[in-house]
């Protein structure tokens, strides 16, 4: 396929719709590779394969409830599965890879599948891309509460953790350790009491943008974005991005691709199914299509004449 109409679902090549939601892309050895969340069947985290941003191939499970388990360096809980014998939930997986110890590190929201108060991260890690990811446990950062997050890869190779915290009223940035199996420091609290999740962070001329969303469930919201010089330091206060609904997707990550010299910076957002805004599809609350048939919005990031990013509405994705 040649182009993506966005909130429809998004087919691999072999026929299936893409889970990976709530996901993230990198770019290693000339293949992108997507990550995202998979509610069906044991499946926590899934992982897709592309050369060209469109036709993806399903490559693996790669965190299940069968995933193999180890404590790495932290004390850490290693349960994949409740105590109601249940699935937990692994939430917004974002994965990097560590030039130094060559490996993928996942991190991603950890909630035990029974209520939504562990507030907690998870970390699990994989000598390649696309293959079984040993699971290293859940914490909280620093005992604080973690919720909707993301990961930053910075130039330099420090890699930085960002989450909701206070119960999602403040943004958190932490930085990780230099092998990103650990956090190394917390940088800074931001925009306290503003609710703000969903958090997607790229540099752009030296300059750092995060996006993200209000905090209403899985109903979508205005996006917000802020600019700083430094990732740990002096956001500025929240603007909008998007329209009221953010064109009805909350942001999941943002990715920068390279095309005739320049550098483009697509939003990638989630279009979750709920049932005030089922969209065509025929959803059931209680079931698990409420997860399986939500679909992505991809949209490029425009810049105005002072470097402020915006989006405009294209019913298609395109390459
Ligand atoms: C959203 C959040 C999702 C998921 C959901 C659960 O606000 O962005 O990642 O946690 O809440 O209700």
């Amino acid at each position: 396929m040649t182009s993506y109409k966005n909130g429809t679902p998004w087919l691999d090549t072999d026929g299936n719709s893409i889970q990976a939601h709530g996901g993230y892309i990198i770019n290693h050895d000339g293949y992108y590779y997507w990550y995202g969340e998979n509610r069906t069947d044991k499946n926590y985290v899934s992982c897709y394969r592309s050369k060209d941003l469109m036709n993806w191939e399903f490559r693996n499970n790669i965190l299940t409830q069968d995933s193999k388990t180890e404590e790495y360096r932290v004390r850490t809980k290693l349960y994949l599965t409740n105590e109601k014998g249940g699935k937990v939930n692994i939430e917004r997986p974002k994965v990097l890879y560590n030039e130094k110890t060559k490996k993928f590190v996942m991190w991603a929201h950890f909630e035990n599948g029974i209520d939504y108060h562990c507030a907690a991260v998870c970390v699990a890690s994989c000598d390649t891309p696309d293959g079984d990811f040993v699971y290293h446990g859940t914490f909280k950062p620093y005992g604080e509460d973690s919720r909707d997050c993301t990961l930053f890869l910075d130039d330099d190779g420090r890699a930085y953790f960002i989450s909701a915290s206070r119960d999602n009223a403040d943004t958190h940035v932490y930085r990780l350790s230099s092998d990103f199996m650990n956090l190394d420091k917390f940088c800074g609290n931001f925009w306290q009491g503003e609710y703000r999740e969903a958090p997607a962070v790229f540099k752009r001329n030296g300059e750092y943008y995060m996006l993200n969303s209000w905090c209403s469930g899985w109903a979508p919201n205005q996006g917000k974005y802020s600019r700083s010089f430094e990732i740990a330091d002096n956001w500025r206060d929240l603007e909008k991005f998007g329209n009221e609904d953010t064109f009805v997707s909350q942001p999941a990550f943002v990715l920068p691709v390279e095309k005739d010299g320049k550098t483009e910076y697509l939003y990638f957002g989630d279009r979750w199914c709920y049932k005030s805004l089922a969209l065509g599809v025929s959803v059931n609350d209680d079931t698990i299509d409420y997860y399986t048939k939500s679909s992505y919005v991809v949209l490029k990031i425009q810049f105005d004449k002072d470097e402020n990013p915006y989006i405009e509405w294209n019913d298609e994705f395109t390459i």
